[in-house]
């Protein structure tokens, strides 16, 4: 028998500080749970009669995806509400969006540039809001790949989690992820793109409690050195098309290549949240490896969220 839903005090989910490390345990215990059923043949009709809307300023595969096909497997319904396609990108406001919008829904899912608006949302609705990436924060990416790390090592014993590449939204969300599980986390970036100094900060407050490491250097072979896992994401995030030329340049020394997974801890394996700009800062040597579980990453975005969208939505 699957057991108790894990109960948490947040009612949204905007960082993955919104949960505690016994939250989040609780959330990927449940996940295991439900995704070994799920491969058993077993449904969960937790949210039969519910519906997400799912707001989108930007675009998507996986997330969109997966939190649609959880909402089904959940028994739920999933609203697809671009921002140009509702009144939210005619210059409704954000405050009003959001109390309309819990008339009609259970929660909600945003995708969106500024942090700002997925904050003044949730404050807004009287629903749980669910964070599917902002400028600044990425959590259900950060905990689906925590939970992908779980599978592997129930403790994280022993763990080490090399970020090479922008100190960005998912880097921030690892960054945070680490701290709060005791995972050791070493970020290598160039000098201009660390991670915001209040979340450098928090993750370090993090860190110093839970006993994990955090490095922030610019030098690759020491942020490897150890790693048991090897992260990148794209060197280009969306929004910052703009600055694309003089960030490939600003990145060229950090593309992830054999050379560097070699530096690595043996057999480490290799993560990206995708979409990769693969021979940008992944050869697609890399991506391809028997090393690399970037495949396992996407698959869990689902799981992960149906134990978190459980947690959020069912009363
Ligand atoms: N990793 C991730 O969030 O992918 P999408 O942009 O395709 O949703
Ligand atoms: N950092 C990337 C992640 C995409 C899932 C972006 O924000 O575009």
């Amino acid at each position: 028998m699957i057991g108790k839903i894990p109960k948490v005090k947040t009612k949204d989910l905007l960082s993955v500080t919104d949960f505690s490390k016994e939250e989040m345990i609780a959330i990927f215990e449940y996940t295991k749970k439900m995704k070994d059923e799920l491969n058993q043949g077993k449904t969960h009709n937790f949210l039969e009669g519910k519906t997400l809307g799912m707001i989108f300023e930007k675009t998507s595969t996986r997330t969109r995806v997966s939190f649609e096909v959880a909402m089904f497997q959940l028994g739920g319904y999933a609203l697809f509400l671009s921002r140009d396609d509702i009144q939210l990108g005619r210059g409704e406001t954000v405050g009003d969006t959001a109390r309309v919008l819990s008339r009609y829904l259970d929660g909600i899912m945003i995708r969106c540039y500024a942090h700002a608006t997925a904050l003044e949302l949730a404050e807004n609705a009287t629903i749980p809001v669910i964070n599917g990436l902002t400028d600044t924060f990425h959590p259900c990416q950060a905990l689906a790949d925590f939970y992908t790390i779980y599978e592997r090592n129930k403790n994280f014993k022993n763990e080490k989690l090399a970020f090479v590449g922008d100190g960005n939204n998912v880097a921030q969300s690892l960054m945070l992820t680490a701290a709060m599980l005791g995972v050791n986390f070493a970020l290598a970036c160039p000098k201009g793109y660390y991670p915001a100094k209040n979340v450098v900060e928090m993750a370090f407050s993090i860190a110093s409690k839970s006993g994990s490491v955090i490095t922030l250097t610019g030098d690759i072979a020491m942020a490897v050195e150890q790693a048991t896992y090897l992260y990148t994401d794209v060197w280009v995030s969306m929004g910052q098309e703009k600055e694309a030329s003089r960030r490939r340049k600003d990145f060229a020394k950090y593309k992830i290549t054999m050379k560097i997974l070699d530096k690595c801890a043996p057999n480490c394996k290799v993560m990206h949240c995708l979409p990769a700009h693969r021979g940008e800062e992944i050869t697609d040597e890399v991506i391809d490896s028997p090393q690399s579980i970037v495949l396992d990453q996407a698959e869990n975005r689902l799981h992960v969220q149906k134990a978190i969208l459980c947690a959020l939505m069912v009363k």
